[in-house]
């Protein structure tokens, strides 16, 4: 059985410390969390539930641990990708009241999956994921636990559309908030987030420039994008790959060259895939490429470049640097793999994962989501599970299914980043909502 990280590490106290530090940074600069955190040490909403979280355990995503705990949960915490832990950040949080935390780095997948165990164990109430790998787990191995789950929020793209699929066989039980797709995450972390975070961790692995060299972006969804522009706002090149028209022609429009990988291939110095997608970059590709070559990936899993192809292609491999794989072909070209494939924002050595503001929305949507979990659980056992889906304040439970953020609570989160910012706005006049409700005012 996997013991907490305190139980694992050397110098605890030490690693405890220096942990706390960068949480309180974070706090500093967490706004929204902040005004959260009073919130629910005021009300206690959280008091008699235990939260399983899955999720990136550095400093930003250990504030909302500690401000859920704040609020009288049990929180119990892992992983959910074997690089990204900060190991000192576990073991702080792990001396937090309320918190158990078994998140560790370079964990193999078998310890991987042990610790999602181990959370499991403390029988939660309510799933927090990025993901979705508990939400699987859950349903997989221990299906007894579901009756008494008042429900889940999911973080990312890939859980949302991991969760949706399941949803569509009818095999979700449970309901669970698509937190990933409102607004106020969706628009902020996974555009501005991961352009600014995986450039920055790029850069700092490498000791690079941007300037004057040619970026492939595999995808020109939310992340693609801010990749791009940020990448672009370097002085780089950018070239867009693309398999959705739309996305396509917005990418050309913006004034990116658009072309398939199989051409790119050539043409790049750094290629990132931010496609949820795997096999974008296979073996063709590989027999393309320039000598020395960065070869990296935003996207949630490791799957989006063919690590195994490129690996029968090499002749050698070895470490280039910390966090930087090289590949060496029979020709002499040498292909540099970041974070083995992995989110490279999140699991180089040196990675810090998205700014902390970014996340700061992002967490402060997961904590007003359980929230509303919670408030409109009492229902739950006595309600018709196949009814009821969509946006409710009436504190009827929500059904099993993925449930889209209701927009107000989107709208509280905004309101206190812009309160918080001091940044005043308008209203709508009565006249003026009413005019806009309206469909008989013509010219
Ligand atoms: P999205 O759905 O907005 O964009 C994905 C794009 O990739 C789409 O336009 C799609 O058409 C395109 N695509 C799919 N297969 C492709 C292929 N073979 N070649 C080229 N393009 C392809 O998704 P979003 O929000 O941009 O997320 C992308 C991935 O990044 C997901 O796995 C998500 O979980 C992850 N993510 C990572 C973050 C990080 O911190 N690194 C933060 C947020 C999301």
């Amino acid at each position: 059985m996997t013991a907490p990280i305190s139980a694992r590490l050397g110098d605890v106290d030490a690693a405890r410390e220096s942990g706390r530090r960068k949480m309180d940074w974070a706090a500093q600069h967490m706004p929204i969390c902040n005004a959260l955190r009073e919130e629910f040490e005021a009300d206690q909403p959280f008091a008699g539930e235990r939260i399983g979280m899955a999720m990136h355990v550095e400093a930003k995503t250990a504030i909302l641990a500690e401000i859920l705990a704040a609020g009288g949960a049990e929180v119990a915490i892992t992983g959910c990708n074997p690089l990204s832990t900060h190991d000192d950040v576990s073991a702080a949080l792990d001396a937090v009241d309320g918190v158990t935390s078994y998140a560790e780095r370079g964990v193999d997948d078998e310890e991987y999956y042990a610790a999602i165990e181990a959370v499991i164990d403390h029988e939660p109430t309510i799933t927090v994921d990025d993901g979705m790998d508990l939400v699987a787990a859950i349903h997989e191995d221990y299906p007894e636990l579901i009756d008494t789950i008042v429900g889940g929020a999911e973080e990312t793209t890939t859980g949302v559309h991991r969760l949706r699929s399941m949803d569509a066989d009818g095999e979700l039980r449970y309901p669970v908030f698509a937190v990933n797709d409102t607004p106020m995450k969706r628009l902020f972390d996974n555009v501005h987030g991961t352009g600014e975070s995986s450039l920055a961790s790029i850069a700092m692995t490498t000791n690079l420039s941007w300037a004057g060299k040619t970026v492939v972006v595999a995808g020109y969804g939310h992340c693609g994008k801010g990749v791009a522009k940020k990448a672009s706002g370097q002085n780089a090149d950018v070239v867009v790959t693309e398999v959705e028209p739309r996305r396509a022609l917005e990418a050309h429009m913006e004034g990116y060259d658009v072309m398939p990988m199989a051409e790119a291939a050539a043409e790049g110095d750094v290629f990132i895939t931010t496609t949820g997608n795997r096999d974008v970059i296979v073996e063709e590709h590989f027999e393309a490429m320039q000598d020395g070559v960065l070869l990296a990936n935003a996207g949630h899993f490791d799957v989006e470049i063919d690590l195994d192809a490129l690996s029968d292609l090499a002749v050698d491999s070895y470490e280039a640097r910390d966090g930087v794989q090289a590949y060496e072909l029979a020709d002499g070209r040498r292909l540099n793999v970041l974070a083995e494939g992995r989110l490279v924002n999140l699991a180089t050595p040196i990675a810090l994962g998205h700014p902390v503001e970014v996340m700061d929305q992002s967490f402060g949507i997961q904590a007003v989501v359980v929230r509303e979990l919670v408030e409109n659980s009492e229902a739950r056992s006595a309600s018709d599970q196949s009814s009821g889906r969509g946006p409710r304040d009436d504190g009827e439970a929500y059904a099993a299914g993925v449930h889209d953020v209701p927009d107000r609570l989107d709208k509280e989160v905004a309101e206190i980043k812009l309160d918080a910012e001091g940044v005043e706005f308008d209203g709508l006049t009565e006249t003026q909502a009413e005019y806009m409700d309206s469909w008989q005012h013509g010219t």
